[in-house]
C-alpha cells in the first residue's frame, strides 16, 4: 500500500523565510526553447540524441518544446505573475558559438540580452546556468567532454556570455547536476551522447568539473558583484537493509554519488575509496587540476528530488551497490520517492560537514499526470502538496540554522523532459504542445497565493 500524502501543510508563510529569501522558478534552454535553428542556432548532442531511434520514449524532440523562444515575455510575465522575485534558466551553448574558433554568435547573445531585460522589467532576478546538458554537436565529434579542450572551449564561451551580460547577470550557476552529465549522457547512456563507456564518464565527470573550476576566476574577472556556484543533484542515501553490508555499501555508494562532487569543490580531492574502486577506469588528472576545482565559490545549488535506497550488489557497478525501490514508500507517478525530510537532512549535512557560505534549492519539483477538467482547470493536488511539504522542509532546515537562501521551484512549464520526452509532467503551468496555450494548474495557483503574487 502506497502512503497518502498527508495532509498539507499546516501553517506556511513567505515571511517565515525572511524577506530577503530567494523565491524563483528553475527552467533549462532545451527544455523550453524550441527555436532550434533560430537566429543561427547549431544542433546540440540533444537533437542529435533525439533522431536516434527509441532515445526518447516518445520518439520527441526540442524542435519546438514550448516554443519559449518565441514566447518568452508571456512566460515572463507569468513568472512575475506568481510574484517570484528569481527565474533560473540556461543558456544554449550553441547560440553562442557556431562553430570551435568561431566569432560569437550575436544574434544568439542578443537573444539573451533581450530575455535578461524582459526579466529585469518583471522583477526578476535573473539566474543563469552556463551548462544544462546542450553540448554542441561539433564539440561532441571531437570527443566532447572526454577533450581536454572541450573544457577550454566552455572556459572561452563562459568569458564571452559573461562579458555580454555580467552588467546585468549577477548570478551564475557554472553547470547543472554533473553527476547527470557524465552518467546519464556516458554510462547509461539514458542521455545525450548516448554512451555506454565507464572511463568516458568518468573522464567526462572529471573535466566538467575542471571546467567549472577554471570558469570561477574568469566570471568573477568579468562580473562585478558575481555570485558564483554550481548545482548537483544530491540525494541521502539510505540502506536497504541493516545488513553490515548494505551500510557499507551506503558509504560507497554516498561516495561517489554525493561526496565525488563536494570533496572535489570543497578541498579536499576526490573521495580515496572510489577512487580506487575505479582502478583502470579512473580519470586522467593532471597537476593542478583538484586545485582549479576547488576556486571558492558563493554559493552550493542543491537540486533535491528524492533519496536513494541502495543494497550490496557485488555484480553492480564500479561501486558494487545497486539501487532499490522499497514497496510501501509514497511516490511520484514518475516513481521517484517523495521525501521532503530528505531535504532537511541534505541541507543539514552539507552544511555541517563543507559549510557553503549560501545554498539555494536550485531544483525541486514533481512529476504527476496530469488531467485536464472538462473546464480546463488543472487540480494537481498531490503536486501542491509536494511543493507545500517541500517548503516546509526548507524551513526547518533555516530553522535549524542552515544557510539557505532561496527555492527554484521546478518547473515554470511542462517541458521537454529528456528522454521522456513530453510524457512527464513537472510544470506549475500546464503547457498544451498543441495549441501552446499555458495554464496554471492548482500548485501553481498555490504558490501564487504563497508568494502573494497577482492573478
Ligand atoms: C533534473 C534536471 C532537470 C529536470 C529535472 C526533472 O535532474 O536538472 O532538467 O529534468 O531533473
Amino acid at each position: 500500500m502506497t502512503k497518502q500524502p498527508s495532509a498539507p501543510h499546516g501553517s506556511l508563510s513567505r515571511a517565515d523565510f525572511g524577506a530577503d529569501f530567494v523565491w524563483g522558478c528553475s527552467t533549462s534552454a532545451f527544455q523550453i526553447e524550441g527555436g532550434a535553428s533560430a537566429d543561427g542556432r547549431v544542433p546540440s548532442i540533444w537533437d542529435t540524441f533525439c533522431q536516434q531511434r527509441g532515445a526518447i520514449r516518445d520518439g520527441s524532440d526540442g524542435s519546438v518544446a514550448c516554443d519559449h523562444f518565441n514566447r518568452w515575455p508571456e512566460d515572463m510575465d507569468l513568472g512575475r505573475s506568481l510574484g517570484l522575485n528569481a527565474y533560473r534558466f540556461s543558456i544554449s551553448w550553441p547560440r553562442i558559438f557556431s562553430a570551435r574558433g568561431a566569432a560569437p554568435n550575436e544574434a544568439g547573445l542578443d537573444f539573451y540580452s533581450r530575455l535578461v531585460d524582459g526579466m529585469l522589467a518583471r522583477g526578476l532576478v535573473p539566474w543563469v546556468t552556463l551548462y544544462h546538458w546542450d553540448l554542441p554537436q561539433y564539440l561532441q565529434d571531437a570527443g566532447g567532454w572526454t577533450n581536454r579542450d572541450t573544457v577550454a572551449a566552455f572556459v572561452e564561451y563562459v568569458d564571452v556570455v559573461t562579458r555580454r551580460l555580467g552588467d546585468r547577470v549577477k548570478h551564475w550557476i557554472t553547470h547543472n547536476e554533473p553527476w547527470c552529465t557524465a552518467i546519464h549522457g556516458n554510462l547509461d547512456g539514458m542521455h545525450a551522447p548516448g554512451l555506454k563507456s565507464l572511463p568516458t564518464a568518468l573522464q567526462v565527470c572529471h573535466h566538467v568539473l575542471l571546467s567549472h573550476g577554471l570558469s570561477v576566476p574568469v566570471i568573477r574577472a568579468n562580473v562585478p558583484g558575481a555570485a558564483v556556484g554550481i548545482a548537483l543533484s544530491l540525494h541521502p542515501i539510505m540502506a536497504a537493509s541493516d545488513s553490515a553490508a548494505d551500510q557499507q555499501a551506503v558509504a560507497r555508494h554516498d561516495a561517489f554519488r554525493n561526496r565525488w562532487f563536494l570533496d572535489a569543490l570543497y578541498g579536499r580531492g576526490y573521495p580515496v575509496e572510489p577512487l580506487q574502486m575505479m582502478g583502470a577506469d579512473a580519470p586522467i588528472i593532471a597537476p593542478g587540476d583538484l586545485a582549479a576545482i576547488a576556486a571558492p565559490t558563493d554559493f552550493l545549488g542543491v537540486n533535491y528530488y528524492f533519496p536513494e535506497v541502495v543494497k550490496d550488489d557485488a555484480n553492480a557497478g564500479f561501486l558494487r551497490t545497486s539501487v532499490v525501490l522499497p514497496e510501501g514508500r509514497e511516490r511520484t507517478d514518475f516513481g521517484w520517492e517523495v521525501a521532503p525530510e530528505g531535504l532537511t537532512a541534505l541541507l543539514a549535512r552539507i552544511a555541517r560537514d563543507y559549510a557553503p557560505p549560501d545554498m539555494y534549492v536550485t531544483e525541486n519539483g514533481s512529476c504527476y499526470d496530469d488531467v485536464v477538467g472538462e473546464d480546463g482547470s488543472i487540480d494537481d493536488g498531490k503536486r501542491r502538496d509536494y511543493l507545500v511539504r517541500h517548503l516546509a522542509a526548507v524551513r526547518q532546515a533555516r530553522d535549524d540554522g542552515v544557510p539557505v537562501k532561496g527555492y527554484f521551484a521546478w518547473s515554470l512549464l511542462d517541458n521537454f523532459e529528456w528522454s521522456e520526452g513530453y510524457l512527464r509532467r513537472f510544470g506549475i503551468a500546464y503547457v498544451d504542445f498543441v495549441t501552446q496555450k499555458r495554464t496554471l494548474k492548482a500548485s501553481g495557483q498555490w504558490y501564487r497565493a504563497f508568494l502573494g503574487g497577482q492573478a
